[in-house]
């Protein structure tokens, strides 16, 4: 067998295998509930593993691992990153190890290309971390609490022009959630009066900032919008600090990934005064988000918990929710459970709303304060219960 036939008849016997699977769930046969984390644990997105696993073992160790008469089991596997691992660790935690559900996901490309595995063997894919919009349409099985890259960037493009930014230079990693994140920015910017002057895509992987840095400083726009992945942003804080664009009276904004908690205390006074759009902030002042902060302190060595954190907090929330609606059952069952699920998180109200399968949350503008003698983004204001832009009516 060459290696091309072999891994043909490995996707073939894969696929009969999730038939199989669908003829006799493995949910229903014993009294156990497995839930599939895929997340990246290793490589560049290490750190939204990190948070999001750290969270679900927090909300289980808050809440009990006994959920509906089935005892929950978290399955935790590192796909580094990379789609064609996230796919075949699906297959197997859906053929093998039965799965109820597969969550997760750190990157747009990893949720994509599980979906399909989702689809052919009706298991619900709960994606915690991933934000490109699209992603929810790519199987009716697909559902999510972490956020979407439109809600935030619209949000900061109705705030700059109202606040003296009228010309603006956006910068956005080159992939699924940069380009929502570039097109929902300067369409709405465009619509209250600004004007985008360039339009630029930065590597995901490894990327140089440097030469894109100097045509911003060459623009010389009032601001610099900015998406890049969690764990990116305080390698472009640094260098937006570094050449004195700061001083040169470009501003910086962004969606909130940018001055991600997981980063922020350390990127240094640079940071201070910029201004973000997002869903969450370790700094929310809620009674509510004080408990969580301090408890996911205290699990991790003193680390702060970022809006992946949250999303998977609120991930494993909703699949205990939805478990208890489904009565223990799994497949279609607990996918409607998902449907309409409305609770308080330490974010705010989060809804899954029952057409889209998409979050439904408030989003805060923010600004990086220091409070306490560590950085934070303080919000200062909030539009309530955002939807998916991306999925307005067609
Ligand atoms: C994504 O790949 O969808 C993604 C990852 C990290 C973010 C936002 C979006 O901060």
């Amino acid at each position: 067998m060459t290696a091309n036939t072999r891994r043909t008849w490995i996707s073939w016997a894969a696929l009969a295998a999730l038939g199989a699977t669908l003829a006799q769930p493995g949910w229903a046969q014993d009294s156990t509930f497995k839930v599939g984390l895929i997340l990246p644990m290793t490589g560049q997105q290490a750190s939204t593993g990190r948070q999001v696993e750290a969270a679900a073992r927090l909300y289980i160790a808050q809440h009990g691992d006994t959920v509906a008469g089935k005892k929950i089991e978290l399955i935790v596997k590192d796909d580094t990153g990379l789609p064609d691992v996230s796919r075949r660790l699906a297959q197997e935690l859906v053929i093998k190890d039965k799965v109820g559900v597969l969550a997760g996901f750190g990157l747009t490309p990893l949720a994509l290309a599980v979906a399909p595995v989702a689809t052919q063997s009706k298991t619900p894919l709960l994606v915690m971390a991933a934000a490109t919009s699209s992603i929810t349409e790519a199987s009716p099985y697909v559902l999510r609490t972490s956020f979407t890259l439109p809600q935030a960037a619209v949000v900061i493009a109705d705030w700059a022009p109202k606040n003296g930014i009228k010309k603006v230079v956006s910068l956005v990693s080159d992939y699924g959630p940069g380009v929502d994140a570039e097109k929902f920015f300067s369409e709405q910017f465009k619509k209250n009066g600004g004007e985008v002057v360039e339009s630029l895509r930065v590597p995901l992987r490894n990327p140089d900032f440097a030469p894109f840095l100097q045509k911003v400083r060459d623009a010389k726009p009032d601001a610099l919008f900015v998406f890049v992945p969690s764990g990116a942003g305080a390698a472009i804080m640094k260098q937006f600090v570094e050449r004195g664009m700061d001083k040169a009276g470009i501003k910086l904004i962004g969606t909130g990934d940018l001055t991600d908690d997981d980063q922020l205390n350390d990127m240094g006074d640079g940071a201070l005064g910029v201004v973000t759009a997002h869903h969450y902030s370790a700094y929310h002042p809620s009674d509510l988000n004080r408990q969580f902060v301090e408890a996911f302190k205290k699990a991790n060595n003193n680390l702060r918990p970022n809006f992946m954190a949250v999303g998977g907090y609120d991930g494993m929330h909703a699949i205990y929710e939805a478990l208890k609606a489904s009565k223990g059952e799994g497949s279609d069952a607990l996918l409607k459970g998902f449907k309409g699920l409305s609770f308080e998180s330490p974010r705010g109200t989060v809804t899954i709303d029952p057409e889209t399968r998409d979050v439904v949350h408030d989003v805060y503008l923010r600004k990086v304060e220091r409070k306490d003698g560590q950085l934070y983004n303080v919000e200062f204001d909030v539009v309530k219960a955002v939807k998916d832009p991306g999925k307005a009516p067609k």
